[in-house]
């Protein structure tokens, strides 16, 4: 069992392969992954004899009704699914608290993303940013956080090890401060740019509490590594 939390991101990739691959790899590693929509049942069910746990990567900030193309938090509780992901950057839009208040409502986990772009981040207005985007959040029963920079998604480029470890810090304080009196039951994690060999460093230099991988968790080895240095 590894001691901190690996979630891989799928993002829009034909995953079945993936899955496959996925399915003949694992050992025990515990750790999760958000498919796209259609494959959430195939990956239950692939996953099924594994402690890999399958999550979805967005939900429709209405209950139900004339929204085509969308998928409601009810439907993944049919589905039993039980962790969505909500304001990732490549899928934020302006009804994130409604979101969050339909993940609630079927007590899904929550995986929050927070980021800033480019531009706030090279004009000192990541705090103000993230403030705004933590805002939003009413309960924070069954929540993680995960801090994104928007410019060190899929580009290869981290922040500095202490940028890292101050933000999280500043997250952690500003919850404590406004959202709860138990910071200890939200994780928060670190996504942007991880792979296998920089996750132990990160790790190490940040006190983060684990990460959100994109690019690399398509390659169900190299998720596994950092899985496995995660330990
Ligand atoms: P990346 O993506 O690991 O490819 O940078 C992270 C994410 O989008 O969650």
């Amino acid at each position: 069992m590894t001691s901190k939390i690996v979630i891989g991101n799928l993002k829009m990739h034909a995953v079945g392969d993936i899955l496959k691959a996925y399915q003949s790899n694992i050992v025990d590693e515990e750790f999760g992954l958000l498919v796209p929509y259609p494959y959430l049942s195939l990956a239950k069910e692939r996953l099924k004899e594994s402690p890999v746990w399958v999550g979805a990567q967005n939900v429709s900030p209405h209950q139900q009704g004339a929204y085509t193309g969308q998928v409601s938090a009810k439907m993944l509780t049919e589905l039993e699914i039980d962790t969505v992901m909500i304001g990732h950057s490549e899928a934020r839009g302006a009804d994130v608290a409604l979101q969050l208040q339909r993940a609630q409502e079927e007590k899904l986990n929550i995986i929050y993303c927070v980021g800033e772009d480019l531009f706030a981040y090279e004009n000192n207005q990541r705090e103000q940013i993230l403030i705004e985007q933590l805002s939003v959040l009413d309960k924070v029963d069954n929540l993680m956080i995960a801090y994104e920079p928007v410019w060190s998604i899929g580009t290869g480029v981290l922040p500095e090890y202490k940028e890292i470890k101050e933000t999280v810090k500043m997250i952690g304080e500003w919850l404590l401060a406004n959202k709860t009196s138990n910071l200890g039951s939200i994780p928060l994690l670190y996504g942007g740019s991880i792979n296998n060999k920089n996750c132990e460093e990160v790790l190490s230099q940040t006190e983060v509490d684990g990460f959100l991988v994109g690019g690399a968790s398509l390659k169900p080895e190299i998720l596994l590594e950092v899985v496995k240095r995660c330990r």
